[in-house]
């Protein structure tokens, strides 16, 4: 009995060695190809390492220099001198950073530069037409949709893009389409007047 028990013993301790072993080896593997993928992303991720890229702004090529973790604001106002996008909360809440991205609004401060790459980029410098200012710039200045000014810009570049997709929108797909810029200076009813204004302007309305 004392033997059997022994040998059970011994059965069992070789089993669950066998076991033991057959999961270390597939852990060997399993952290060996995650040690090369690592080491791989980090060859291609290093956020400092200083990477060439080409930019398309306002109908302008930018040739830059850009480490791979800068934001695309953070290239427009810093870089190259592009300081109408302006930095809020830097999170993609406020929408003061906003832009066109292939006519699309976006934040800059979400974007990394080097993922603008190959795209067309708009800022507000890109909405006048020499000294004269563009449509919903106008339509903003006639309607005193401002008091600091702070949000102006992205507010402006929401309006623009909403009315790129959707030349005539309704109350609703205004209020839709400017929901992700705050104006903290509570400014909504006159913005919201001036998008009217921007669809008259523009021929829309
Ligand atoms: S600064 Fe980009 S969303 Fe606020
Ligand atoms: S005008 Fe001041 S934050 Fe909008």
């Amino acid at each position: 009995m004392e033997e059997d028990n022994k040998n059970k013993h011994i059965h069992l301790t070789r089993r669950s060695f066998f076991s033991t072993m057959g999961m270390g080896a597939a852990t060997v593997v399993a952290s060996n190809n995650l040690a090369a993928w690592a080491s791989e992303e980090n060859k291609v991720m290093d956020p400092t390492e200083p990477t060439k890229i080409t930019l398309k702004i306002n109908g302008q090529t930018h040739r830059i220099l850009v480490e791979p973790r800068w934001s695309l604001l953070f290239v427009l106002r810093e870089h190259l001198g592009l300081s109408a996008a302006k930095t809020g909360c830097e999170r993609g809440e406020c929408g003061a950073c906003t832009v066109l991205i292939d006519n699309v609004p976006r934040y800059a401060c979400m974007t990394l530069a080097v993922e603008a790459q190959g795209t067309e980029i708009v800022t507000l410098e890109g909405l006048m037409k020499g000294e004269e200012l563009g449509h919903v710039q106008q339509a903003f200045l006639e309607q005193d949709a401002f008091q600091c000014g702070y949000c102006t810009p992205g507010q402006i570049m929401a309006a623009d893009g909403l009315l790129r997709s959707n030349p005539k929108p309704t109350d609703g797909e205004i209020r839709k389409g400017m929901s992700g810029n705050l104006c903290r200076c509570g400014a909504y009813h006159n913005i919201f007047q001036a998008v009217n204004r921007a669809v008259e302007l523009k021929g829309g309305g």
